[in-house]
């Protein structure tokens, strides 16, 4: 039996509960792992409070990103032997002393970094790279804007864009946040709550506006983020927290020939997300072996305080990524 996370109903921290659970064994291509560390996301906060529902066949206990020990294989899981260090992306079941993850899914710890660190990184990762480089082609010498700058995916995005030769613009709402965003390496930093993040980005970029942005907060952002684009800009949308719903003059959008799509990570398939597994490895893991690109690390709490790592997320004051240990 094992230690894992489940809500008891939707609502505030307060229904998360630790339980009992079965230990899960690994099916074909998966292996187990003895978490040491899971990452804490707002997509996990959005399953409590009943928005995000685990997809079919993943598990009701919470956490999509894990790091730890390879302790067993199924049938044709041969990339990792017993023992060795992983940081892997799971449908669900994070939050627990042991997690089954597709072997593909799952990628080694690079030297340096810490255990704690390489939990925090491969929902952010995954999703940043898929959204910005993937979706938004994100190329040397473009401006990103990244709404949510000191988010856990803001963290990220920051870094690896800078790392990939682009000029970053990043909004937080605070000047703290904004000190932060710049300290990772953003160009710009816009306090969203008392500037107007269209006029300056207008004036970052000569009046030219950025090539893509990364959005999680919709609603009124939405036709600010089609004045903010340049000519053929792509906008990517990775969450609503400020709303699914908006009036928007869509004229914009065909006058500047702007892409805006979407993506959620979660439901997407093993197969799909050990395509991005692979250009992270090739292309992300180098940069986090030379140190060029770190997740930032906010706090850490026991399993047992996961309450209170949730209500930290709740709180919107943490800067980068929170974690369990196990
Ligand atoms: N589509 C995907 O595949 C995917 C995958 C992972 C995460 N996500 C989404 O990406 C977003 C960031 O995730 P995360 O884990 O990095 O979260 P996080 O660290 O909690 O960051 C969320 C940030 O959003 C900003 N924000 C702006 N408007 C907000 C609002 N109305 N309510 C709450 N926060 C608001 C806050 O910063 P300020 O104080 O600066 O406003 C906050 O720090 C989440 O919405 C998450 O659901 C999407």
């Amino acid at each position: 039996m094992m230690r894992a996370v489940v809500a008891d109903g939707t609502g505030g921290p307060e229904v998360l509960k630790v339980i009992w659970r079965p230990v899960p064994q690994p099916k074909d291509g998966e292996i187990l792992v003895k978490v040491g560390v899971a990452g804490v996301n707002r997509p996990d906060v959005a399953q409590r409070q009943g928005g995000y529902p685990p997809p079919p066949g993943a598990p009701d206990i919470l956490g999509l990103e894990i790091a730890g020990e390879v302790v067993a294989a199924g049938s044709g899981a041969t990339r990792f032997s017993i023992g060795t260090p992983v940081m892997a992306l799971v449908p669900g079941g994070g939050y627990a002393d042991y997690a089954v993850a597709h072997e593909s899914n799952a990628l080694p710890v690079p030297q340096g970094l810490s255990l704690e660190e390489a939990g925090a990184i491969p929902e952010t990762y995954f999703t940043v790279w898929t959204n910005v480089f993937d979706r938004g082609r994100l190329q040397s010498g473009e401006t990103l804007l990244v709404h949510g700058g000191t988010s856990g995916i803001g963290t990220t995005a920051i870094q690896l864009a800078k790392a990939f030769g682009a000029t970053v613009i990043a909004t937080a709402g605070s000047p703290e946040k904004c000190e932060a965003c710049l300290r990772l390496g953003a160009d710009v930093a816009v306090n969203y709550r008392t500037q107007d993040f269209v006029a300056a980005v207008k004036e970052a970029t000569g009046g030219r506006g950025a090539d893509v942005i990364l959005d999680m907060v919709g609603g009124d952002y939405i036709s600010r983020n089609y004045e903010a684009a340049a000519q053929d800009g792509r906008i990517v949308q990775i969450a609503f927290l400020g709303g699914g719903k908006a009036e928007v003059d869509f004229r914009r959008l065909m006058v500047k020939r702007l892409t805006h799509t979407g993506s959620t990570l979660r439901p997407r398939s093993a197969a799909e997300k050990a395509a991005i597994a692979r250009s992270l490895e090739s292309r992300v893991w180098p940069l986090l072996a030379e140190g060029r690109c770190r997740p930032v690390m906010d706090s850490a709490f026991a399993l047992e305080d996961v309450a209170q790592a949730h209500a930290r997320m709740d709180g919107g004051e943490h800067i980068g990524k929170i974690v369990l240990r196990l």
